[in-house]
């Protein structure tokens, strides 16, 4: 349980879901967390609730002034930075693209594009000196296939792949690794209101989810929370650039398995004429 004893963490959105998640297990397992987010009580009530080594602070991730003052907290309180997340994330605009209004558009990619490159920008202000680090965010599976989620929720968890990569490649030679997951349908109050329209209900919400997995299983806060623990932890001190799926396979299978079901043989080149 000491995977991550000694190191600081600062983890955006973790009043609620993957975020609170990952702070929980972080904290578990022996590091100090900052756990920003703009929802003030249960934000204050997780970071109570876990005790000593964990901070809340209010942020709000399209604030660059808030974004470097959670990094800067995570320095003055705890006495520096190791691990970054950049977890906090909305659905954003939703609907046709010829209507989505720009407002809206500009909205969503503020939180979940702006929002981790502000994440990635202070992270590495102070970790540059100090020559080691992690950082990691929180993409989708609609960061890397098509027609899973809204289109500008889409292109913005495309762009934290590939901001994903491009840090990793300024950051490599001062030590500091920059990689992210990518969950698939995970039980949230995101997903919950997604899937029923009402973000408590958890357990409909399960339901649907197993339904559609082709593990047969809903994914919980615990199981991109486990992967950014590999990825946190020196165990991953040579992985940089990657991000991880944590999606029960839906972006590998495509779809109903067709040939997979069927007699075994082979198709060879079908008889023409
Ligand atoms: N739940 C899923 O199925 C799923 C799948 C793929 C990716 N994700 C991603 O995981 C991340 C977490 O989502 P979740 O499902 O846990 O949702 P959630 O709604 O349970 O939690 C999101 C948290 O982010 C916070 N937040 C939102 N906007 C913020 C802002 N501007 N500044 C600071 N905090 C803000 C919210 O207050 C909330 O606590 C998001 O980036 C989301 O896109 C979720």
């Amino acid at each position: 349980m000491d995977r991550l004893k000694g190191k600081v963490a600062v983890v955006t959105g973790a009043a609620s879901g993957i975020g609170a998640g990952t702070a929980r297990l972080f904290h578990a397992e022996g590091a100090c967390v900052v756990l920003a987010d703009m929802q003030e009580g249960p934000g204050a009530a997780l970071a109570r609730a876990l005790g000593a080594r964990a901070h809340f602070i209010r942020v709000d991730v399209t604030s660059e002034a808030d974004v470097s003052a959670a990094v800067d907290a995570a320095v003055s309180v705890f006495g520096g930075l190791d691990i970054m997340v950049n977890n906090a994330g909305i659905v954003g605009a939703v609907g046709s693209i010829a209507e989505t209004p720009l407002e809206d558009w500009n909205r969503t990619i503020a939180v979940l594009l702006t929002g981790v490159f502000l994440g990635i920008k202070h992270a590495s202000r102070v970790m540059i000196p100090r020559k080691r680090g992690s950082i990691l965010s929180v993409a989708s599976t609609a960061g890397v296939m098509g027609g899973l989620g809204p289109h500008a929720y889409t292109a913005a968890k495309h762009g934290v792949v590939g901001l994903t990569k491009s840090a990793a490649s300024e950051l490599a030679p001062h030590g500091i690794r920059v990689n992210a997951v990518a969950p698939g349908n995970t039980v949230t109050a995101m997903t919950a209101f997604v899937i029923t329209g009402d973000g408590a209900d958890q357990e409909t919400t399960r339901r649907r989810i197993a339904e559609g997995a082709p593990l047969g299983i809903a994914g919980g806060p615990e199981d991109p929370a486990y992967a950014m623990l590999y990825l946190a932890s020196d165990e991953a001190r040579y992985v940089t650039g990657h991000t991880l799926l944590v999606d029960s396979g839906q972006t590998v299978s495509g779809g109903i398995p067709t040939f997979h079901n069927g007699p075994s043989g082979l198709i060879g080149a079908p008889k023409v004429g």
